[in-house]
Formats: structure tokens, sequence, C-alpha cells
């Protein structure tokens, strides 16, 4: 990456004045003042739909404010398009992945800005470039990989590769940790204290307190497209920034969820997908409990829900559900079987974002093509159902008739949640269940899975986040390189024992 080592202007790098921004109905930014300097990383943070990606996509001239002045480096800014945006070295990384899917990596790193040599283009130069860049990044990523068979971990990483390809002055980074683990996050963070120490500016968006503790110099909250407060990152404590965001005082806790192991729901024996990702794998897991299903990216957990719902293709073994043979896994038959699949990339498989809040909400979607066929007193009792369960997720703005693509990031993941309100079914499979949600309704998906575990069901939480698996687990597997590396209950169930489990290579290596 090329780094600007000009001197640092005497002013802030980038300075918002009074910035606003309508949608139809909602006013995302309502006269926002902000300030980065150069060397800062300035976090912002608010609830899902509180307007920062919304801010982050005015300063990358993504769409124009309605009113307010901007000025980058001194100099006053204005009809500012992507392009030029990345001209003056504004560097986005956005919430929603930007990469074309039937491109390779380093295709995509290049698109736009391709190296050419006397007019032709200079594949093996732009192919050197993106090896070294991914390299200095420390990702492990093959640049020769189209995008659309990259792991959501490897795509971010691809993302954050193609932001720092170039001349870098303002990185900004929309949640960019949402998918990667412990491994990838640590590397990214030396990466930022990096750019930090060559004086770039940069703006973080997260969810996560721990890292805002980590990485934060300074914190703008943000709450209802408004201005609330900048803080010393130093100086404040965590309650007192989730106070500013929410308006109420939130305790940080997770929930006491009081598991009673039943029968097993899920049954899976010698399970060997198709393209190898899960390698013979014996699992289980009981009603009235959760299971945890920890490891790195790539170990093969998502993979394994994905098999047992059957979007998978599996190789050998079996799969039993309640006791039951279930062959050849497939989604509508899974559902059919009262199990439910929230996967982690929602907008790839999971939304209609053209549909109403309320349509993707309803389980009806993860049937589509027996959209139609249900029946119109049916859709009367969801809608006053969906309106509940959203109304409970803190939906924002609180209309299940909006389109879905109108949604924040936080608040899209809050519509497929919804998804597990109906009744009938028996055993909900979550992959990253808290990907990109705020705080607040961070908690209140947890305190929702402590129902379904209440009312009995069994609930199988994939995540890569420790802290969160740990705490809602009752049994916790711990997968690695396909396999399952550890099983892990009662006051086994300790981080150190889960990142032992993450790198037992040699071990398995002999089983195998
Ligand atoms: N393209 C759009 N069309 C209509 N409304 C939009 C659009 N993009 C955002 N909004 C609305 O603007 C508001 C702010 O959304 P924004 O995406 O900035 O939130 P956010 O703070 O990034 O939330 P999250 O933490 O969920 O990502 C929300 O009410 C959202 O519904
Ligand atoms: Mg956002």
């Amino acid at each position: 990456m090329d780094v600007d080592t000009a001197p640092k202007p005497a002013g802030p790098l980038l300075a918002l004045r009074g910035i606003s921004k309508r949608f139809t109905g909602v006013r995302a930014l309502d006269r926002v003042d902000l300030d980065v300097h150069a060397g800062e990383l300035h976090v912002l943070f608010g609830e899902n739909g509180a307007g920062k990606s919304t801010l982050i996509n005015v300063v990358s001239g993504t769409f124009p404010p309605d009113e307010g002045t901007f000025q980058f480096g001194g100099e006053d800014i204005s009809h500012l398009t992507p392009q030029r945006a990345r001209a003056i070295g504004i560097s986005p990384v956005f919430q929603e992945f930007s990469l074309v899917p039937s491109l390779t990596v380093e295709e995509n790193l290049f698109l736009g800005r391709e190296i050419t040599r006397g007019g032709v283009l200079h594949a093996r130069e732009m192919r050197k470039r993106a090896a070294a860049l991914i390299d200095e990044l420390g990702f492990d990523l093959d640049p020769s990989q189209r995008v659309d068979d990259l792991s959501r971990a490897h795509q971010q990483m691809a993302e954050i590769a193609k932001a720092l390809l170039g001349r870098v002055r303002l990185l900004i980074l929309d949640e960019p940790t949402a998918s990667l683990t412990e491994r990838e996050t640590g590397r990214l963070f030396e990466l930022i204290a990096r750019l930090k120490s060559q004086n770039i500016g940069l703006i973080y968006v997260s969810h996560r307190m721990r890292e805002i503790r980590a990485l934060a110099d300074r914190v703008t909250v943000l709450r209802d497209g408004r201005h609330i407060r900048t803080l010393d990152a130093a100086t404040s404590t965590d309650s007192e920034l989730v106070e500013l965001m929410t308006g109420r005082k939130i305790d940080l806790l997770f929930p006491t969820i009081t598991h009673k192991p039943d029968k097993v729901m899920v049954d899976v024996e010698n399970l060997t997908s198709a393209d190898g990702s899960v390698r013979d794998v014996n699992f289980h897991a009981r009603a009235g409990e959760i299971t945890g299903i920890a490891g790195l990216v790539g170990c093969g957990k998502s993979e394994l829900i994905r098999a047992i719902y059957g979007i998978e293709p599996i190789a050998s073994g079996t799969v039993r559900i309640d006791g039951r043979p279930y062959e050849f896994p497939a989604p509508r038959r899974s559902l059919k079987r009262g199990m439910a699949y929230f996967p982690a990339n929602r907008i790839v498989e999971g939304l209609a974002l053209s549909r109403p809040i309320r349509e993707n909400a309803s389980m009806t979607a993860l049937d589509l093509p027996a959209f139609a066929g249900f029946g119109v007193l049916r859709q009367a009792a969801e809608r006053i159902a969906i309106k509940g369960v959203m109304e409970q997720l803190q939906l924002r703005p609180p209309n299940i008739e909006r389109p879905a693509g109108m949604l924040s990031g936080g608040n899209r993941q809050k519509v497929m949640l919804g998804r597990a309100l109906t009744r009938e079914l028996s055993v909900f499979l979550f992959d990253e269940p808290s990907v990109g949600i705020d705080v607040g309704a961070k908690l209140e998906v947890y305190e929702f899975m402590k129902r379904l575990v209440g009312t009995g069901a069994a609930v199988i939480v994939v995540s890569s986040e420790l802290p969160e698996v740990l705490a809602l687990s009752n049994r916790l597997y711990v997968m690695h390189h396909g396999r399952i590396a550890a099983e892990l209950s009662g006051t086994e169930k300790t981080e150190q024992n889960v990142l032992a489990g993450f790198f037992r290579e040699h071990l398995l290596a002999e089983v195998a």
C-alpha cells in the first residue's frame, strides 16, 4: 500500500458540519458534525439504524448529503463521487460487500484501476502486486480464487485488501470484523496500528465493546441520526457509551440460561460433506439446551449445520432428526421436519431485498416456491405475530411493510431472526446470530434463544465470538480442519480450552 507521508495538516483531516440525509420516511442523518484527525481512530457507535453507514456513504461519495458542508485535508469538498473520494485518499470498506462475485480476488482488487502496459492489461504485474499486498496484510487469502468461492471471512479480507490498494489517507471500516475470527481480527488490529503510526485517519464502526476498547481514540455516539456526543475512549466507560447510544441504562451481561437437556433431537454420525469441509463428524444436539460450535474461519462449523439443513451436499454419514433417519436433507424438507436455519450471510442467502420485511421475516420466505400457496387468513395471523416479534427485536424504523432493502445492516439481521417465531419448529440452527446487531438488540436475541430453549427447542449456535458461544451454550464443540477437536461442558468450557481445540493440528493429523 502506498502511504501518504505528507506533513500532518494543522486542522482535522476530515471535518463534517451539519450533514443531513433523508430517505423516504426516514431522517437518516440530522445535522451531524464530525471531526477525524490524521492518525486517529474514530469509532462511530450507535444502535442499528442510527445512521452510521449513511454517514460513511456520504463521506465516501456514494450519495450527496441533503445539506451540510464537508472538508477533507483542509479543502472544501463538494460533488463527491466514489471515484473522486478514492482519488483524494478516502477509502471505505462497506458493511455490505461490494466485490464482483464472478471475478477473482485480484481482478476485483484492480477493477477500474487496471495496470496496463502499452494499452494492454498487465496481468503479471497486477498479480504480483495483489499477492504482495495480501502477504503484507498477513491474510490467508488466495488472490486467484473467484470471490463466489470464498467464505464470508475471506471475502471480508479481500474487501479490506481492496481498500488498501493505492493511496490512503482516511480508511473507513464498517464492521470489518463481523465475520472474522480471533486470528484475522488480530491481524487487522496490527494493520490498524501500523496505519495509525503512518498518520492515516480511521473511521471504525463496531458493535463490539471489546474492539472499541482495544482500538478507539475517540468515540462519536449517534442516535436516530443525530450526533449525541463525542468522547475520549480512555475516559469513558462501556455503560456510559451504551447509555448514550440507547438513551437508557442497560445491563451488559449475558442472560442466565437454564438448560434442561432432554432427548437428542439432532444426531449426526460420521458425517462427511461432499467438498470435504466437514470430515467424519459425530455430533448431537438435545432439546432444552443450547449446543455451541466454535472454531476458526474455514474449520467447517458453518458447513456442518448447513449440511444438516441440506444446503451443503453430504458425501457420507447419517443424520437423524428426532430419532428418525433424515436422508438427503434439503431446505424445504428440513423446514417440514421442524428445523429452521439462520444463515450468517444474510444478503446472499437470506433476504429478498425488494420484498416487505413482513414477507422476509415470515417462515414462508424460507420456503420460497410455496410463497403463493399460503392463504389469506394465515397471512393476517402472520402479520400480527411478525409485528410482535419485530417490536421485540427493536426493528428500526418499526414498519414491517417497508422493503427489506431499505433497512440498515443490523436491522436486516433482525429480520432473519424474526423467522424463528413459528411455533411448530423444534430445532434452530443459528450461524453467527449476533453479527452486526447492536448491543441492546443482541441481548434481545440471547433472551429469545433462552425462551426457545425454555419451550424445549434444540438450539445450535455456530459462532466466531468466543464470549458469546461460551456464555450461551450448555455443551460446546470445537471444530478444527473439518473435524470435531473437542467437546466441552461444565467447568471444561473455558476460553483456554476452546483455543487449545483450535490449534490441535498435530494431534488430529495422527487420527487422520
Ligand atoms: N437506501 C435506503 N433507502 C431507504 N432508507 C434507508 C436506506 N439506507 C438506510 N436507510 C435508513 O436510514 C437509517 C439509517 O441507516 P444506516 O444504514 O445508516 O444505519 P446504521 O447505523 O448503519 O445501522 P446498522 O448498525 O444496523 O448497520 C435507517 O432508518 C435505514 O432504514
Ligand atoms: Mg450500518
